[in-house]
């Protein structure tokens, strides 16, 4: 006999934190982002050094930049150039392998995973906005089988943050991930099912990463291209990327600063 289908509390992740963890100040931080371009205005705001010996195995392409920053112990990995092509390795695997080998090696308290996102104007997303990810999702892991579905879907939640959203002038939307930037119907059918306003291709991996290992974890994404619009996506994502980085920049760093000093309860 097969077992009962779990109910949607099952599948979603909860941080079983204990209560002490939560109370106590948050000290160390991981900030996952997948482009060099979207990294570098962040290692310039908190001034952060790259690692001379990396933590991460031998020859992987693995990145960190660390520093301490109004308390905190900041350490912003990025997974570097792909060896084989030399560009960015984007993506859902390198996403959760970096996440994994990071938490392994940092035992932080948050992760953070900022980047940027497809944004749906039928939603409300514009170019610039930044979002905040209550929940991550995958859309391209079809399988139709019951409860095999569900695992497919991957939905987890982000870390509870009612204050840092009071306080900071950032949208709130759910966030579908993808191994592709395009979007061909099906996927769009899935984002669609996922109640997605923003799309990109790490949070969900980063997402089951963070949940696995029961790390609180925050999506910070800026939209570069509006995938409901009428512009091909890959020539409104580079055109815009420069300038909506910076815009990245600025809210990581308005949420960095408004953890400073806090517990994870006081988020
Ligand atoms: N990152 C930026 N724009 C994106 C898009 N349209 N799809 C996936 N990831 C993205």
């Amino acid at each position: 006999m097969s077992p009962p289908p779990p109910n949607e509390d099952d599948v979603i992740n909860h941080h079983d934190s204990s209560s002490v963890d939560q109370k106590r100040p948050i000290s160390t931080i991981v900030i996952i982002i997948a482009m060099q371009t979207e990294a570098l205005p962040l290692v310039d705001s908190f001034q952060l050094t790259e690692d001379v010996n990396s933590l991460f195995p031998k020859g992987t392409p693995w990145v960190r930049y660390h520093g301490t920053y109004k308390g905190l112990n900041i350490s912003i990995i990025w997974p570097g150039k792909d060896a084989v092509t030399g560009v960015d390795s984007v993506g859902t695997v390198s996403a959760s392998l970096v996440t994994y080998a990071a938490i392994q090696a940092l035992q932080p308290d948050l992760v953070i995973n900022a980047g940027t996102a497809g944004g749906f104007k039928a939603k409300g997303a514009c170019t610039g906005d930044v979002y905040i990810a209550s929940e991550v999702a995958f859309h391209d892991r079809r399988i139709p089988i019951p409860v095999f579905d569900l695992y497919g879907v991957g939905l987890r939640r982000g870390c509870s943050t009612p204050n840092l959203l009071k306080e900071l002038d950032l949208k709130v939307g759910k966030l579908s991930t993808g191994d592709s930037l395009d979007m061909i119907p099906h996927d769009e059918a899935s984002i669609l099912a996922n109640d997605a306003v923003v799309k990109d291709m790490e949070g969900a991996a980063v997402g089951y990463v963070t949940d696995l290992l029961k790390v609180p974890a925050i999506f910070v994404k800026a939209v570069t291209d509006i995938v409901d619009g009428d512009k091909p996506t890959s020539e409104e994502f580079l055109n815009n990327l420069s300038a909506v980085t910076v815009a990245l920049g600025k809210a990581v760093t308005q949420v960095v600063d408004y953890i400073s000093g806090k517990s994870l309860a006081e988020l």
